[in-house]
C-alpha cells in the first residue's frame, strides 16, 4: 500500500503525482511513473538567509589529498583512481555473467585480508552460493563476512552496527524499501535504496560498492537513474562466451575518467592482464584481413587485433556486423574506402571484430578497420617478414587521414612488441594512399 510519505513521480521529466498513472500527465510517456518517498520538508529558513557570502579564491580554498583504501587489484584500483575513497559511493555496471560478484568479491577479500573492516551484502544469491564462488577465488576471499538479504532497513541498520570501511551491495537493484510500494528494481526503490545508502556511506565512512545490472540494450531501469548521484560510475564490459573483460571509468569524482583495466576470466577468478598488448600481439592470426591497431585504453596504450571478412551477399542490403567496434564508426569507413579509396563493398557481407571481446571505442581505429577491410577484401595479408602490420589514425569524411592523441605513446607500444612497420596520418596521406602503401597496386575486390 501507498504510505501517505510518497509521491509518484515521472523518471523521464520529473512529473510528480498523488497516484500512479500508467502514462504520465506530464510528457505523455508509457510506464515512467513509479513511487518515490517524498522528500523531506525543507527546514524553516534560517536567519542567515539571504546574507551575502563571501567568495573565496579557488588557490586559497583548502583541498586536502583524499586518502584512499587500495583494494589489492591493481587494475581496479587504477580504474577507481588509485584506490576506493572512504565515504564514496561507486556504481559498478555489467551486463549478468560478466564478473561483478566475482570482482567484488574479489576486492573485499583482499581489503579483509589487508585487515580492514569489510561486509558483503548478498540480494541476489545466498550465502552458500557466494561461498562457493569465493571458494574458487585466492587470496582473503572466504573471510568476508556476508549478509544475504533483500530489505533495505535490516541492510542500513548492520552498516551502522558494524561500521565496516568497505561494503558491497550486490544488488542495488534487488535492495527495496518495505514502506514503498514499487517493486524492487523500479526507478523509485532502487533511488530510494541508493539515496538512503549514502547518507549512511557519507555519515560514517564507508566506502559503498553498490552492483548494477545493465541489460544489453543498456534498457533496465536500475544504475542509469543512479549516474547522478554516485561518485563514481564504472562499466564492466565483455561477454560471458569471451575470456577478456574490460573495466572502464564513466564518471569518477576521484579520478581520470580516462583509465580502463583488463582482465581476463579464467578458473580460479578474474585475473589482471597486465601484458594485454603482448598477448594479443601474439594471438594475431597474420591472415588476410587481419591487422593490429594501437589503441589507447585511458593512459595507456594497448595493441588489439582487428579482424575483418568480406564474403559476397545475395542479400539487400548486405550485412554490417560489428564486434568491439562502433557500427557508425563501421558504416563511415564503408563510406570513406567507396568513395575515396574506390573500394565498393556494397556487394558485400562485411564483419569486423576486434580480437577477445575486447571494445574500442575511439575514432583512432578507423585506418585499422580500413586496412582490415581493404584486406580482406583484396585477400593478400598485410603483414611482412613475419610481422603483423600496425595502424592507427582517424578517417576524416574527405578521405584525409587524422592525428589522434599520444601518437608517439602507440608508436612505441607497437615497438616494444617488435612491429616496426606502423602506419598512421602522419606524413599527409590519405586513405587511398596509405592503403596502397600497405598493399600495393590497384584496390580491387578478389573475384
Ligand atoms: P559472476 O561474478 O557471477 O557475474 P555477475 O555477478 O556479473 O553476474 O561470474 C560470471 C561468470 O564467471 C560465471 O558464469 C562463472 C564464471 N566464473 C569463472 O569462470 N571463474 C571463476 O572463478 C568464477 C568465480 C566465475
Ligand atoms: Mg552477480
Amino acid at each position: 500500500m501507498a504510505r501517505a510519505s510518497s509521491v509518484f513521480a515521472c523518471s523521464s521529466c520529473g512529473q510528480q503525482t498523488p497516484k500512479w498513472h500508467g502514462r504520465c500527465p506530464g510528457c505523455g510517456e508509457w510506464n515512467t511513473i513509479a513511487e518515490e518517498a517524498r522528500p523531506a520538508a525543507p527546514e524553516p529558513r534560517s536567519r542567515s538567509a539571504g546574507r551575502p557570502l563571501s567568495p573565496v579564491p579557488l588557490r586559497r580554498v583548502d583541498a586536502p589529498a583524499v586518502e584512499r583504501m587500495r583494494t589489492g587489484i591493481g587494475e581496479l584500483d587504477r580504474v577507481l583512481g588509485g584506490g576506493l575513497v572512504p565515504g564514496s559511493l561507486v556504481l559498478i555496471g555489467g551486463s549478468p555473467g560478466v564478473g561483478k560478484s566475482t570482482l567484488t568479491t574479489a576486492a573485499l577479500g583482499s581489503l579483509a585480508a589487508a585487515g580492514r573492516k569489510v561486509l558483503y551484502v548478498s540480494g541476489e544469491e545466498s550465502a552458500a552460493q557466494v561461498r562457493l564462488r569465493a571458494q574458487r577465488l585466492e587470496g582473503g576471499a572466504l573471510d568476508v563476512p556476508i549478509v544475504a538479504e533483500t530489505e533495505l532497513e535490516p541492510v542500513l541498520a548492520t552498516l551502522e552496527a558494524e561500521r565496516p570501511e568497505a561494503c558491497v551491495v550486490d544488488s542495488v537493484q534487488v535492495l527495496y524499501d518495505s514502506s514503498l510500494s514499487g517493486s524492487p528494481g523500479s526507478v523509485g526503490q532502487v533511488r530510494e535504496v541508493a539515496g538512503r545508502l549514502m547518507r549512511v556511506a557519507k555519515a560514517q565512512g564507508t566506502a559503498i560498492v553498490l552492483v548494477g545490472h545493465v541489460t544489453k540494450e543498456g534498457s533496465l531501469a536500475g544504475p542509469r537513474v543512479l549516474e547522478h548521484l554516485v561518485d563514481c560510475v564504472l562499466s564492466f564490459e565483455g561477454e560471458r562466451e569471451r575470456t577478456y573483460r574490460t573495466l572502464r571509468a564513466l564518471k569518477n569524482r576521484f579520478g581520470s575518467t580516462n583509465e580502463a583495466g583488463v582482465f581476463e576470466m579464467r578458473e580460479q577468478g578474474l585475473v589482471e592482464v597486465q601484458d594485454a598488448s603482448a598477448r594479443f600481439v601474439s594471438e594475431a592470426t597474420r591472415a588476410p584481413g587481419s591487422v593490429v591497431l594501437c589503441s589507447m585504453e585511458g593512459s595507456r596504450p594497448l595493441l588489439v587485433e582487428v579482424q575483418a571478412l568480406v564474403a559476397p551477399t545475395e542479400l539487400v542490403p548486405p550485412r554490417r556486423v560489428a564486434n568491439g567496434v562502433d557500427r557508425n564508426r563501421l558504416a563511415l569507413v564503408l563510406a570513406v574506402l567507396a568513395r575515396h579509396a574506390g573500394l565498393s563493398l556494397g556487394q558485400s557481407d562485411v564483419f569486423v571484430s576486434v580480437a577477445g571481446g575486447v571494445r574500442v571505442e575511439e575514432p583512432g581505429a578507423d585506418l585499422a578497420i580500413a586496412l582490415a577491410l581493404a584486406s580482406a577484401a583484396k585477400g593478400s595479408e598485410l603483414s611482412g617478414d613475419g610481422r603483423p602490420l600496425a595502424a592507427f589514425g582517424e578517417l576524416g569524411l574527405t578521405g584525409e587521414l587524422r592525428d589522434v592523441a599520444h601518437a608517439d605513446r602507440r608508436i612505441a607500444e607497437a615497438g616494444k612488441f617488435g612491429l616496426e612497420r606502423v602506419l598512421h596520418p602522419g606524413g599527409g596521406r590519405n586513405v587511398g594512399q596509405a592503403l596502397r602503401a600497405a598493399l600495393g597496386g590497384r584496390l580491387r575486390q578478389a573475384a
